[in-house]
């Protein structure tokens, strides 16, 4: 191993090598797996990243975040100094490390139910390199019924394994402090695997929660659904207020005022990202689709992009005008445009405008996005899509500003 941070080329570890890693993250370029893993080998542990994004693993190898994540640049230098991280895209690197942390995606499929092959079709590749008695840790957000139907999956084929699941529940862009400070859900399929994912996770986090791997499932679907629910009820409540001429703005801080009980009453704004619908989906397809508060919530969130396109067709007939989206993150502050609802108003006011133009202060995977002076200087009205602490207090040269948000001061502007 080397102790520089200034190496360019991938350290990786012969599948022929004695295993000298603590823990394999699989998935660990991710952004639930990278952050977790540098706070692990913080705290001594020899971590293993295994991911199939080779291109990642060269950026962290050099001590570079290949995404936005505050305050794990500094300690991903300082980790990778001490020694304590490997890169591998090789499965059979898993061979002989005792505890594997599974965080890869888990998407939902073209008919909106998850896809439940991702978790199969990666046990099938790493069950050949599985040494008896290893400890495997789910940490992917998983339909209800996963981990006992992988334990099952192992049992059929002989793999000797102990199994838990552990959910994460941070929110993205802030796991290095969040890790820390949160307690961790920890269930699994015997006592052993119970034992041993609760020892690991002492290490991190301030307490210990256990549940059976069914309650963990739906709990960690519930966090997001039950946040995405929220997030709809403003919105409605938004669209509400705005309909009758009301400004949804002042209500808000109106029922907040020395009020306690609305404190964490949401703003309204577009609510999307990798997670929040994926997850309301989940438990709705896990539910037979009996869930309809989940349903509504998502035609509410998803709708609202629709009601905002009209009502600024109404305002602003499109046809001839150019319409400026500041802000193409999913959220505000963050680099990831995955799932962002700004690319949905994109595509809907692409054939009610002439042209749509879109600039973002963090995105750097989007070939299309412009510097702001540009947008402003060539739109005829903007829509702040995230509020983004770069907007505030913006000079936007006279031209209409539509600010769900109420964070420009200037008003809604439909
Ligand atoms: N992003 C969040 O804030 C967050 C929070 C809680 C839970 N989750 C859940 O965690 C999981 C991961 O989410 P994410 O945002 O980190 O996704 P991500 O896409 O950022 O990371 C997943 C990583 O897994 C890698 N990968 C995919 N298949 C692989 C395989 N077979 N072997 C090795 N590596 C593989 C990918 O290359 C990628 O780097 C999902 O289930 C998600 O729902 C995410």
């Amino acid at each position: 191993m080397t102790n520089s941070t200034t190496q360019t080329t991938l350290r990786p570890v012969r599948p022929s090598a004695p295993a000298t890693a603590d823990i394999c993250i699989v998935g660990g370029a991710g952004h639930v797996g990278l952050p977790l893993g540098i706070v692990l080998a913080s705290r001594g542990q020899r971590v293993l990243i295994f991911d199939l994004n080779k291109s990642a693993l060269e950026t962290i190898s050099k001590g570079v975040m290949p995404f936005t994540e505050v305050g794990a640049e500094p300690l991903l230098k300082q980790v990778l100094a001490e020694g304590k991280l490997l890169f591998t895209s090789d499965p059979a690197d898993l061979k002989g490390v005792p505890q594997v942390i599974v965080t890869i995606g888990t998407p939902v499929d073209e008919f909106l139910n998850p896809d439940t092959k991702v978790i199969k079709q990666w046990a099938d590749s790493v069950i050949p390199h599985f040494t008896p008695n290893q400890l495997i840790i789910l940490r992917s957000t998983v339909s209800p019924g996963t981990t006992d139907w992988l334990d099952r999956y192992f049992k059929q084929r002989g793999v000797n394994v102990k199994l838990a699941y552990c959910p994460e529940r941070i929110v993205q862009g802030f796991a290095v402090d969040e890790l820390t400070k949160l307690p961790q859900i920890v269930s699994g399929t015997s006592d052993a695997a119970i034992k041993e994912a609760s020892e690991l996770f002492s290490k991190i986090a301030t307490a210990i929660v256990h549940l059976t791997p069914l309650e963990a499932e739906l709990a960690k679907l519930f966090c997001n659904a039950y946040r995405y629910v929220q997030f709809a009820t403003a919105n409605q409540f938004f669209m509400i207020a705005t309909e009758a001429g009301a400004d949804f703005n002042r209500i808000t801080r109106g029922i907040k005022e020395h009020y306690p009980r609305m404190r964490d009453f949401p703003s309204a704004g577009f609510a999307a990202g990798p997670c929040l619908f994926k997850d309301t989906m989940q438990l709705a397809a896990f539910a037979q689709n009996e869930f309809g508060l989940g349903h509504a919530a998502m035609h509410v969130n998803e709708g609202l992009v629709l009601w905002l396109a009209t009502q600024m067709e109404k305002k602003f007939q499109l046809h001839g005008k150019t319409v400026g989206l500041l802000g193409m993150a999913f959220k505000a502050e963050c680099d990831d445009n995955r799932c962002s609802l700004s690319y949905k108003l994109k595509k809907v006011l692409q054939f009610r405008a002439t042209d749509v133009l879109t600039t973002d202060p963090h995105v750097n995977t989007d070939p299309e996005l412009l510097p702001l002076q540009d947008v402003i200087d060539r739109s005829d009205v903007l829509v702040l899509c995230v509020p983004h602490k770069a907007y505030k207090g913006l000079d936007v040269k006279g031209k209409p500003v539509i600010d769900i948000w109420g964070s420009m001061g200037t008003g809604l502007g439909l």
